[in-house]
């Protein structure tokens, strides 16, 4: 496994791979979420690029850029144990360099939910993966359908932008009772942790409702954010029942549609969803 912290040693190295290239952008302190895309990666493709780099301009001027968790020994041991082949690793200088000033916007689906909430912040993603992916000339990207709206806008840019990379979607993973591994599940005490398992309740909850043959998606909605309201460390931020596609809310679930939430746990601002079909 090679730790490349240059955008010119990078590309050097991408030359010589003849064969399909797959590419895991993340911002580090890798979970089990992390490394199912990866692992993905590795199955589909004959070399694997990782990227670790924590974006500071998706986040908010309010965020917690600076106190992201980061720890590069224990993210490159993970690494080097699912067999990754190039640790792409580069440094603000690197990527925003003095004069730096063209952004990636995507327009409409970004104006709702995380967008929404958190202004800037797509425009933020869109161009790191497009810088990174000009990088790395991926064939193949990974993403986690745990941030779906994420994965929208990187479709959305990709096909906008005719950059010709496949974009495969991976399922989310959770800890045992239904939390979706994040980053961010450290800033959780005991008690919030407990707390955090309202998102998937509510998630299951509309799963159901769905299944039982529950159309309104108001109906759905009010259900999943009494229950919310039933816990006391939750604070709703979004319920939404959209489109899988363009994530625009339903009012009747008519095509393939998602579930999504943002709740804050105390300080801790956390999202979910699943796909209802
Ligand atoms: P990060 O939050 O580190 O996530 C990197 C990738 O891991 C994303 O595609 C995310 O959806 C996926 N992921 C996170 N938790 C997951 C889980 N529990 N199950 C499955 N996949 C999961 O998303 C970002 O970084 C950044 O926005 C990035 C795309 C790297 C651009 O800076």
């Amino acid at each position: 496994m090679r730790v490349v912290k240059t955008i010119s040693e990078m590309r050097a190295l991408r030359r010589k791979f003849t064969g399909a290239v797959g590419f895991v952008p993340t911002m580090g302190y890798l979970h089990e979420g992390h490394l199912a895309l990866v692992k993905r990666a590795k199955m589909e493709n004959s070399a694997v690029v990782v990227s670790i780099y924590v974006n500071p301009t998706q986040f908010g001027p309010k965020e917690d850029f600076r106190t992201y968790p980061r720890d590069l020994d224990r993210d490159l041991g993970l690494l080097q144990g699912e067999g990754a082949d190039i640790v792409f690793v580069p440094s603000d200088d690197e990527m925003y360099p003095h004069r730096f000033s063209t952004w990636v916007d995507v327009e409409k689906v970004t104006e709702r939910l995380e967008g929404a909430s958190r202004p800037g912040h797509f425009r933020g993603v869109a161009t790191v993966v497009a810088k990174l992916f000009n990088i790395v000339q991926p064939n193949r990207a990974y993403f986690g359908q745990k941030d779906a709206q994420q994965v929208v806008v990187i479709k959305r840019m990709v096909a906008d932008l005719n950059m010709g990379i496949e974009i495969v979607v991976v399922p989310t993973v959770r800890e045992s009772n239904g939390l979706a591994m994040s980053s961010r599940n450290i800033y959780l005490n005991t008690r919030e942790r407990e707390a955090a398992t309202v998102l998937f309740k509510a998630l299951t909850l509309a799963k159901q409702l769905r299944h039982d043959g529950e159309r309104d998606a108001d109906k759905i909605r009010q259900r999943m954010a009494a229950l919310i309201r039933g816990e006391p460390l939750a604070q709703i931020d979004y319920v939404s029942i959209a489109d899988a596609e363009t994530l625009e809310e339903l009012s009747s679930i008519d095509r393939p549609a998602v579930a999504s939430l943002a709740v804050r746990i105390g300080k801790t601002r956390l999202i979910d969803n699943m796909p209802l079909g």
